[in-house]
């Protein structure tokens, strides 16, 4: 079958750096994030699709009725059908269960597929991520890592919804580093550094 979703796939050159599946922000696409998954795994195989959602032309993951107020509907749909993309690309390409690394609207899908289907990602790197489902399934992500790197100062993203996030993926048996950086939304090089040593210990 041919896949839904725009994506681009870099071959690794490592033989044993972890594939990343590269999930990028709200009006972003799947080139945004290339750069950044090979700072923090040199190596590693890079799955990068394209959000199929449109909000005024700028690609998401899913719909949104307003900023943080998500259509929880189409979250889990659009998890699931994530959840399909990675498997077929897995067999396609010969690849092991990715790490995600996803930024914002990016970071919030892969929080969703961590929920939805554990078994599709191998950890992930939350990048000013948020609660994705106020319900979600109950799963089982024993001993996953998951590192999330919250902004203090992320105007889209609050403290404690950050923290419930934290919670509800280790309550779930995740292993998770949430650290928070003197940051706003965007990213700063203190990710891209703490992402890039978590990477190398956590392999
Ligand atoms: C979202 O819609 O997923 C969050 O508000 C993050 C964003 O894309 O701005």
């Amino acid at each position: 079958a041919k896949s839904p979703f725009i994506y681009r796939f870099e071959p690794g050159s490592t033989a044993n750096a972890p594939p990343l599946l590269l999930l990028h922000g709200t009006g972003g696409d799947e080139n945004d994030l290339l750069q950044l998954g090979a700072m923090i795994s040199p190596g590693s195989p890079l799955l990068s699709p394209r959000g199929r959602v449109l909000e005024n032309g700028m690609p998401r993951f899913f719909r949104r009725l307003a900023e943080g107020v998500f259509d929880e509907e189409d979250v889990r749909h659009r998890a699931l059908e994530l959840g399909d993309f990675v498997q077929d690309a897995r067999e396609r390409y010969g690849i092991g269960s990715p790490l995600a690394v996803g930024y914002s609207n990016g970071a919030n899908i892969a929080a969703a597929l961590l929920l939805m289907r554990p078994r599709v990602l191998s950890g992930a790197i939350l990048l000013r991520a948020m609660v994705p489902l106020t319900d979600p399934p109950e799963a089982d992500l024993a001993g996953k890592p998951v590192l999330m790197l919250s902004g203090r100062h992320d105007p889209i993203v609050p403290d404690d919804n950050a923290a419930a996030l934290a919670a509800m993926l280790s309550a779930a048996g995740a292993k998770v580093d949430h650290r928070v950086l003197p940051a706003g939304h965007q990213l700063s090089q203190a990710d891209i550094a703490l992402a890039r040593t978590w990477v190398a210990e956590t392999k």
